[in-house]
């Protein structure tokens, strides 16, 4: 693996294959009370720009859990960028830590600290990608499906940090990925191009579409986001009125596989992105894959950090 994991496409379809298999043995030694403690005194260093719930509590229980401890770092603390430079962060905590995991605004932060780091530096979400959330995602989709290849997945909404993970990663797994989106939210080209190429290569297929009806047809995973991600909640009225086409509700999923599973990053705006009915329906996995981001990174440091 490389030192890093910045993007989902840094790995290959083995290594993504392997960290889930990982993480699956990971969560049955934590449920039957035999866990290890293979990151012994390990610190890893947690940086963060916006608020979290999920990534902060399962990488300090994570890392905790192996047998390592969790710096905090709130966005006061170091202020990256403007107390201190980015290179001078990295290479200060490489000093001092054996991983540093990062939530920024630019991606751009998250790569210069890659670069300039000694010790890995992981992705917590980034403007361009959230990693760690896909590992999640499709470690709960293999284990409520069995497969990954060939899955028909379908996410709707912006094309924003997540999606571009999941592009990445459905083409990486050769997935049947759909993804529809009102115009002008379109994903990142360039994500698109290296998504369509690992498909290729995978015999996986990106159909990228407006219309959601088209991308839900038969889906056996039915995935969305808010509408509004962090640091865009000012245009949160404007595409409340271009997004509600595209909510995932009852009469929409009537139109997937009757064995779907509804899949969210969380959080969640119900009755926005989502409705009630669904998120909170049988469908719904999405705490099952809120779970699974303990047991996915907790793999991820074992492989990063050991
Ligand atoms: N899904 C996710 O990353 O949640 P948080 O923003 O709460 O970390
Ligand atoms: N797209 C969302 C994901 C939150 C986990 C955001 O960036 O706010």
């Amino acid at each position: 693996m490389k030192k890093d994991f910045v993007s989902i496409g840094d790995l290959n379809r083995d290594e993504l294959m392997g960290l889930l298999a990982d993480a699956i043995t990971l969560k049955k030694e934590r449920e039957s009370g035999r866990m290890k403690a293979p990151l012994r005194g390990k610190v890893l260093a947690m940086i963060f720009e916006k608020p979290s719930l999920r990534t902060r509590v399962t990488f300090q229980t994570g890392i905790y859990e192996l047998g390592g401890m969790g710096i905090y770092l709130a966005p006061s603390d170091i202020k990256i960028g403007q107390r201190e430079t980015v290179p001078d962060v990295a290479k200060n905590l490489s000093r001092w830590v054996s991983g540093i995991m990062a939530r920024t605004f630019s991606h751009s932060t998250v790569t210069g600290l890659a670069l300039n780091a000694t010790v890995p530096v992981i992705n917590g979400l980034s403007d361009l990608e959230h990693p760690c959330q896909i590992l999640a995602d499709f470690q709960t989709v293999y284990e409520k499906k069995g497969r990954l290849e060939g899955i028909k997945l379908a996410y709707i909404g912006d094309g924003n940090n997540v999606s571009h993970s999941l592009l990445l990663a459905s083409g990486l797994m050769g997935m049947d990925m759909r993804m529809a989106y009102p115009e002008g939210y379109e994903p990142n080209e360039d994500i698109v191009k290296k998504a369509r190429s690992f498909a290729s290569t995978s015999n996986g297929s990106i159909l990228i579409t407006n219309d959601p009806k088209e991308a839900v047809e038969k889906a056996d995973v039915i995935y969305t986001d808010v509408w509004a991600s962090m640091g865009q909640k000012d245009e949160a009225e404007i595409r409340r009125r271009v997004f509600s086409p595209y909510q995932v509700n009852e009469e929409l999923v009537s139109f997937a596989d009757s064995d779907f599973i509804f899949l969210h990053c969380l959080p969640a705006v119900r009755g926005e992105e989502v409705s009630a009915g669904v998120i909170d329906g049988p469908h719904s996995v999405v705490f099952d894959e809120a779970e699974n981001r303990l047991h996915a990174q907790k793999a991820l440091m074992v492989k990063l950090m050991g």
